[in-house]
């Protein structure tokens, strides 16, 4: 028979302080007389060899030999603090979920910053895309909400990741990032992969060389579903504003703090939180009815088109602060393991492919860092009861007393919870089509939005993108890459492929490759960010 969960309330609980009445003992629990000596054969007059006897010696250097488990494949480089979380409004008009609509609710979360393509150990102020992943530790379950400090995306369906991934990355024969023909790969695929167009001059912006974590945006970026207790859907995207406004560094300054200071974002994050100037962003929400669905020109499903605000505009509901460093780095902020499949009821998926792709891949890529016990791990813990029949496996930790582990059994030990008791309940959606490899036609239009960014910019901002180009198509050795993706930029902005023609080389296209679609929108320094409550 089953019994009550492993219940976690602190998430602290595993916390050991180390103080002077401790004495050093093995993994074991035995006292050890000694930290200095290998048990050796030792004579009057000469130290004779090693025994490999010694458990003591053994013991400490199995446990240094496997202190490294792989870097996560991607966001390799991050760091985390633990916050809290509250809604000031109600969001009931779109879910029942008590996080988005309980407004006496704290909720615990842990927030992982990070970069996308360097590793472990690389440089915090280089030009990249940041992650911005919350856990909250809802009283339902954990909610896992894995943005970047960009609202949108290289790829449109998941299938491609690898791809996009393996472009950015360093070339396979000598792993050097930098190297010319890594700049030839990713400059190639983007090309070649024209839904990238959008994300690409984002990324070229300043946002891609944030000041400090503390003054990025976060987004969902993926199209999530919100269903509220009157069972209408609604399809959302999530959004965090920082209280500190957002910040770039410009491209010299990041050079320079790459090289004397490449903990710069980590510290800057540390410090503020150790110091008590407590971090805060604004929780905000974008709704479109379910009926409003194929309303707009692009498709909302596609995570490489942003909801544009003057559409569909924000609605802040609640804030969040950082206000606690972690105690250890390993255990918290590189143990911590995020999931877009983990959602708590009253929040749902959309059919973004995107999505859809990333909700197998998350769990899947745990299991290979980890292992099938990662959600054990004090730092993986919902706050809420968890009890299950799942079982056994490296590492298992959860001691489930019993006799059955199996459902239906004669105790009636364990049984589903319905609706009413918090169970979780898709959502009927109604299906019809056909089984191919495609996306709607509205997929396929690329430039669009590429081109309204391009077009909210100040002259100070284009220009730094026009920098960032130039900059980045001038390590191309390939002449054709950085010639066919200056003629690209014509599809955004004929001066802009100039320019960039002029400073790199290639042929300078002489006309706009098509008309310019998107309108001028407020430029981003003028963008006024909501008071914070
Ligand atoms: C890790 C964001 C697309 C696979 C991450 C992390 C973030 C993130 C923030 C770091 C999590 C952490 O701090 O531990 C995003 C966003 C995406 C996106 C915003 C697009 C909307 C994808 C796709 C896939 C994918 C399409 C695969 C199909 C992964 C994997 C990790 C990861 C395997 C490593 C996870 C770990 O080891 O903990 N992603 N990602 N991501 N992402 Fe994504």
């Amino acid at each position: 028979m089953g019994h009550k969960g492993d219940k976690t309330t602190d998430l602290a609980q595993e916390t050991k302080e180390v103080s002077s009445k401790d004495r050093l003992t093995t993994d074991y629990g035995v006292k050890q007389t000694t930290a200095d000596d290998w048990l050796k054969i030792v004579s009057k007059d000469s130290t004779g060899p090693m025994l490999l006897e010694d458990p003591f010696g053994r013991e400490r250097i199995h446990r240094f030999d496997h202190e490294r488990i792989p870097e996560r494949v991607v966001h390799a480089r991050g760091s985390g603090a633990f916050g809290k979380f509250r809604v000031y409004e109600s969001a009931e008009d779109l879910t029942f979920a008590p996080v988005l609509t309980d407004t006496s609710r704290e909720t615990p979360v842990f927030v992982r910053f990070s970069t996308v393509l360097g590793s472990r150990g690389s440089a915090d102020t280089v030009r990249d895309v940041r992650g911005f992943a919350t856990k909250f530790y809802t009283q339902e379950g954990n909610w896992d909400l894995v943005g970047n400090d960009i609202p949108v995306f290289f790829i449109q369906d998941a299938i491609k990741f690898p791809d996009v991934i393996h472009a950015g990355k360093p070339e396979p024969h000598n792993e050097v990032p930098q190297a010319q023909s890594a700049h030839n790969n990713f400059w190639d695929f983007q090309f070649n992969h024209t839904e990238a167009t959008h994300m690409f001059m984002w990324a070229m912006s300043d946002r891609g060389i944030p000041r400090s974590y503390r003054m990025m945006q976060g987004f969902g970026v993926n199209t999530f579903t919100l269903i509220n207790a009157k069972g209408e859907r609604h399809f959302v995207k999530f959004t965090w504003t920082p209280e500190l406004g957002v910040h770039s560094l410009v491209w010299d300054e990041a050079l320079k703090l790459a090289g004397e200071d490449p903990d710069f974002h980590r510290k800057d994050l540390w410090e503020a939180v150790e110091n008590g100037v407590y971090p805060k962003w604004k929780f905000g929400i974008q709704a479109i009815p379910e009926a409003d669905e194929h309303k707009f020109d692009f498709d909302i499903l596609d995570a490489t088109k942003v909801w544009p605000e003057d559409l569909v505009p924000t609605r802040y509901i609640g804030e969040m602060e950082l206000n606690r460093n972690p105690d250890e780095f390993f255990t918290q902020t590189e143990q911590i393991a995020f999931c877009t499949s983990h959602v708590v009821p009253g929040i749902g998926f959309s059919d973004d492919p995107l999505l859809q792709g990333r909700n197998f891949s998350y769990f899947d890529t745990q299991l290979s860092r980890l292992g099938i016990n990662w959600q054990e791990l004090p730092i993986n813990r919902p706050v809420c009861p968890v009890m299950n029949f799942n079982r056994d496996g490296a590492m298992r930790h959860t001691i489930t007393k019993g006799t059955v582990n199996y459902w239906p059994n004669r105790f009636d030990a364990c049984p589903p919870a319905s609706h009413q008791e918090g169970g979780y309940v898709e959502y009927a959606e109604k299906i019809a089509g056909i089984k191919a490899r495609a996306r709607s036609e509205k997929f396929k239009e690329h430039f669009n939005q590429a081109q309204l960014f391009w077009n909210s910019m100040s002259p100070i901002e284009k220009s730094h993108i026009t920098n960032a180009l130039s900059f980045e198509l001038d390590h191309c050795e390939d002449p054709v890459v950085y010639g066919r993706m200056v003629q690209r930029l014509a599809d955004i902005d004929l001066g802009l492929a100039q320019t960039v023609a002029e400073m790199v080389g290639g042929e300078a296209p002489t006309e706009a490759k098509r008309p310019n679609h998107g309108k001028r929108a407020k430029a981003l320094s003028q963008f006024e960010f909501p008071p914070m409550k």
